[in-house]
């Protein structure tokens, strides 16, 4: 396990996410007020990219831009379908004003 720096704070709106390309993993970085998360961003159902879809903040889920299955930012697992088996989370570290992750 290493931890790779992905940005600082402020670099992230709240509601937004980032792609991130770390050491050959595809991450979506998403800030919920002044939480982190980090999800693989290939989708499970096919290969687009969930850190260009929606943010939904209540619910702590991100939507694949394509087909519309959102995914929990707390386990990976997917909220609707058509996509059903989960994406890999990671564990962010946020120290001092940088934000880190653990891959
Ligand atoms: S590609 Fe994501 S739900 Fe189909």
């Amino acid at each position: 396990m290493s931890e790779f720096r992905l940005c600082s704070v402020n670099e992230l709106e709240p509601g937004a996410a980032k792609r991130f390309d770390i050491d050959g993993h595809r991450i979506a970085l998403v800030r919920i007020g002044d939480d982190f998360y980090a999800i693989d961003d290939t989708c499970s159902h096919a290969d687009y990219s969930l850190s260009e879809g929606d943010v939904w903040e209540e619910e702590r889920e991100i939507e694949c831009p394509k087909h519309g299955s959102t995914f929990s930012l707390l386990t990976g697992e997917p909220q609707t379908l058509p996509a059903t088996r989960p994406v890999p989370i990671y564990e962010v570290v946020v120290d001092g004003d940088d934000v880190k992750v653990v891959v």
